[in-house]
């Protein structure tokens, strides 16, 4: 079922401990990021476990693009480096936040004038909005659910997988879902979640993807990074009671 549009009264402003800022979403009862620092998450689980810095160029796929941090993270990191890397984003998310949180949550800058345009298009009703502030830099956010959006298929180096927990968002946790976002992935990308479940885990392994742990952001111990390519995800812990294609006990 299409969850139904946001609204700011759904929504409550969190300052994290590193001040940068999130969102409570009220029903489901989670944050979007961590509140012991929404951007040191961003950069710990998502950046760095996707080893982004480290690509010739930035594809980048992302299951809930919620309030832009990881996007917003990855833009600063990529306008701080000396190469003009080409960067091509694609973020889905089927419950997109109104616009103007975005202006509350985010310092001014071109990044958040970037994150606002796309954010107002769909506000205004498009499915697909895409933003080309420079020949290097294409962002675009899909407002579907990760089921019914259309990817590229092999195509990104980077995959955050940043949908709420399984209990808000099961269908985010699933071998299919896997399976989408696999396809949507080169041999070599990495998919960085900061999910480490025995169940998430299995479902990934059955997508094909090879597992490793690495430590997790601030009280959670572990999180899990994957990838088609076992060498990708030597800077982890490689978890082999979890091979590529495991079968699923009924
Ligand atoms: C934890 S928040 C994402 C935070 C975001 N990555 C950031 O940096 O601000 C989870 C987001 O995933 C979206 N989402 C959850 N399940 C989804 C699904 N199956 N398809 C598309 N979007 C989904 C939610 O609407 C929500 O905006």
């Amino acid at each position: 079922m299409k969850p139904s549009k946001l609204t700011i009264t759904d929504l409550e402003l969190c300052q994290t401990e590193d001040q940068s800022w999130t969102v409570l979403h009220k029903d489901l009862d989670a944050h979007y990021r961590s509140t012991h620092g929404a951007k040191a998450e961003s950069d710990w689980v998502f950046i760095k476990g996707t080893r982004l810095s480290e690509q010739d160029t930035w594809t980048i796929g992302e299951l809930g693009f919620g309030l832009g941090t990881n996007l917003s993270t990855a833009l600063a990191l990529h306008g701080s480096r000396k190469q003009q890397t080409p960067l091509h984003y694609i973020g889905i998310d089927h419950q997109p936040i109104p616009p103007s949180i975005v202006e509350q949550t985010l310092s001014p800058s071109q990044y958040r004038d970037w994150l606002l345009d796309l954010l107002q298009q769909i506000d205004r009703g498009q499915t697909i909005a895409v933003v080309e502030p420079t020949e290097h830099i294409r962002l675009e956010l899909h407002a579907t659910n990760l089921a019914s959006a259309t990817l590229p298929t092999n195509w990104a180096v980077a995959f955050f997988h940043d949908p709420f927990g399984p209990k808000s968002n099961p269908e985010a946790w699933t071998p299919e879902a896997f399976t989408t976002i696999r396809n949507c992935m080169t041999q070599e990308g990495i998919l960085a979640t900061y999910g480490a479940a025995g169940h998430a885990r299995r479902a990934m392994a059955n997508a094909g993807f090879w597992l490793a742990s690495t430590k997790g952001f601030g009280r959670k111990r572990e999180m899990t990074i994957a990838s088609s390519s076992q060498e990708c995800i030597s800077h982890g812990t490689l978890i082999k009671k979890y091979p590529p294609f495991m079968e699923l006990k009924p």
